[in-house]
């Protein structure tokens, strides 16, 4: 049992701890993990399909493109919370609990369904 929390010890919070905001450089993101994790962190309020709720805006909206918003505003988002500024949502909070790998998981997975929205 204690083996097992060891594991995930390491395998998550490490990351935390070290207070980076990114993975290692040759993690390679995995957008399925990215889809679980965006469910559990982010879906309440941009929404099932990343097309928004009444709590926050749609991720495939035009200025969330690479173009305007890099990965980087995705990390400090994450990590600082967002005050309020492009739209009437509110603000969004600090949210806990993601590794690096983890976000970059979820950034993977925004970026893919960024592209398959194109028009
Ligand atoms: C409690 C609601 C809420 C949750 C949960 C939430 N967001 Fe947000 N998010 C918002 C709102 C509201 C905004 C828009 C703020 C504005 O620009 O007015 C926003 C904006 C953003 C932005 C744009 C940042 C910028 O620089 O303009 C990104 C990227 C983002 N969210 C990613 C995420 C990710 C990834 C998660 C999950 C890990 C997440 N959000 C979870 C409410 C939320």
């Amino acid at each position: 049992m204690f083996g097992f929390f060891a594991l995930i010890n390491w395998l998550d919070f490490g990351q935390i701890k070290k207070g980076g905001l990114f993975p290692d450089s040759n993690y390679r993101p995995s957008i399925s993990q990215g889809k679980i994790s965006y469910q559990s962190n982010c879906m309440k309020c941009h929404g099932k399909h990343l097309l928004g709720t009444d709590k926050g805006p749609s991720l495939l909206d035009d200025v969330y493109k690479s173009s305007h918003h890099a990965d980087l505003s995705f990390y400090f988002a994450v990590k600082n919370g967002v005050k309020q500024h492009h739209w009437k949502f509110g603000d969004m909070p600090i949210i806990t609990g993601l590794s690096p790998r983890r976000v970059s998981d979820i950034i993977a997975y925004v970026r893919y369904k960024q592209k398959l929205s194109k028009n």
